[in-house]
């Protein structure tokens, strides 16, 4: 559906009234883009305290396809290393290195903090280290014209390069709705991918509940990226389901997700085992709690939850996913602030996040394959249409970007968690919410 405010303020007349009532800006996110694939400008890198991978980080971000400068008039990414800052009276470095460069930066701009994790041993270092938490997510709060801040964390000893593949993806226009978020790496190194352009080249992909929606635009930026996508959906959607995967060249296989044989079905269908796997299906009943008839929640648990703990059991078990393999579960932001009306979905979203929390690193020492999910804020999809104007409205302008996302962000997201580059990238949630104030 068409945010006609987006389009209002992007008009002279608009933007003079809209100021003048004090009303939210939302600036036009610029996305990823064949004519546009990389972000318009150089990389600002900047250091605070005493940095152990200066050296190393750089030959990384140089590796983004950015023009990297310790000084920029007008950078378009700011990086800022703060691995080195342990001391409360360090945190005065990163004042100093962005409080000049934060206004000159473009438009549509990208900042990235990156950091270590708070120590359990020093609380000195572990007060310094959250202290970035809380800045990066004040600076997305006030940055506006479209930008984002986000905070990366790579363990101590680990090397740069196991950022590489969240570096280029946080500093491209892939990760436009993404913003205020932090990111837990580990210090896996990067699987090799046989072209960055297209990563996912020889890797097969499913996705389920891809017959329209976010799941159809997760299976086409797999597809973009290289990847043979298969395309899962109820057999009742089987006519959407057959055009998404002529669209794509990819194959379709009409199953509902809950069936009993879903993952040998799956597992049947991909015969050289899956290397990305991306359950999205998901479904709403909503009823406040005291009036909901126990099958609305039964559903809702079974499709969003159950039936995902289920076959990702089965599939890991049974070696369907190969080493090096890709899980990527969809939460959402009810799960994490909750929502009126939804207790049986925030349920289930929340479940979500509870298993990749606690199979990723397991999934990865004992298969070999990392497992994360997406929380998707307001997306405008055919879900979000059905909202009543007022909540919808709300919902789109609630977030550090005033504005509701695209299907295509979900996915980008998605895409980066696919990549044999995000091995370092495990048990996280990333939210895509423009940094939305429910639950931040
Ligand atoms: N749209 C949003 O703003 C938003 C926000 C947060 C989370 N999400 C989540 O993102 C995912 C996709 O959402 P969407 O907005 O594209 O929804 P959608 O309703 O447009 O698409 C969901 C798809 O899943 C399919 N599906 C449902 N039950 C299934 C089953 N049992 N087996 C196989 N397929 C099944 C549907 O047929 C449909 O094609 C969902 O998990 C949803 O909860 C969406």
């Amino acid at each position: 559906m068409a945010d006609r405010y987006l389009h209002l303020t992007g008009t002279a007349p608009g933007r003079f009234l809209t100021r003048r009532l004090g009303l939210p800006q939302p600036a036009p996110l610029r996305r990823w883009s064949l004519e546009t694939p990389r972000l318009e400008g150089p990389l600002l890198h900047l250091t605070a305290g005493d940095s152990a991978i200066g050296g190393e980080l750089a030959k990384v971000l140089a590796a983004t396809g950015l023009a990297v400068e310790q000084r920029s008039e007008r950078p378009a990414a700011i990086v800022l290393d703060a691995t080195g800052v342990t001391s409360a009276r360090g945190l005065a470095q990163v004042h100093a290195a962005l409080h000049p460069v934060v206004r000159s930066q473009a438009p549509g701009g990208r900042i990235v903090v990156i950091g270590t994790p708070p120590s359990s041993e020093d609380h000195h270092q572990a007060a310094a280290q959250q202290a970035l938490e809380g800045f990066v997510r004040s600076l997305g709060k006030e940055i506006g014209r479209g930008s984002t801040v986000q905070l990366v964390r790579l363990p101590a000893g680990a090397a740069p390069v196991a950022a590489e593949s969240t570096l280029r993806f946080l500093l491209s226009p892939r990760s436009a709705y993404v913003s205020g978020q932090v990111i837990e790496l580990t210090d896996a190194a990067p699987d090799p991918a046989a072209d960055p352009d297209a990563p996912l080249t020889g890797r097969t992909a499913l996705v389920t509940g891809a017959a329209r929606g976010i799941g159809a635009s997760v299976a086409s930026v797999l597809a973009r990226d290289g990847a043979r996508v298969i395309v899962l959906d109820v057999p009742q959607a089987g006519d959407d389901l057959a055009r998404t995967a002529d669209r794509l060249g990819a194959t379709a296989l009409p199953l509902d997700i809950t069936a009993p044989d879903a993952a040998a079905r799956i597992a049947a269908g991909a015969p050289d085992g899956l290397d990305v796997l991306v359950h999205n299906a998901g479904i709403t009943r909503d009823r406040r709690l005291a009036n909901m008839p126990a099958e609305r929640w039964a559903q809702v648990i079974e499709v969003n939850l159950d039936s995902v703990l289920r076959t990702t059991d089965e599939l890991l078990a049974s070696g369907a996913v190969n080493r090096g393999g890709r899980i990527v579960a969809t939460a959402s932001i009810a799960g994490i602030a909750g929502n009126n009306g939804q207790t049986n979905y925030a349920a289930s979203k929340a479940g979500i996040i509870g298993l990749v929390r606690s199979l990723g690193p397991r999934a990865a020492a004992e298969h070999g394959v990392t497992v994360n999910a997406v929380a998707p804020g307001f997306i405008e999809t055919k879900m979000t249409a059905a909202v009543p104007l007022f909540i919808r409205e709300a919902g789109r302008r609630m977030n550090s970007l005033s504005q509701g996302g695209l299907p295509v962000d979900v996915a980008e997201t998605v895409a980066w968690f696919a990549q044999p580059g995000s091995a370092a990238v495990n048990g996280q949630v990333l939210r895509v919410c423009g940094q939305s104030l429910l639950g931040a």
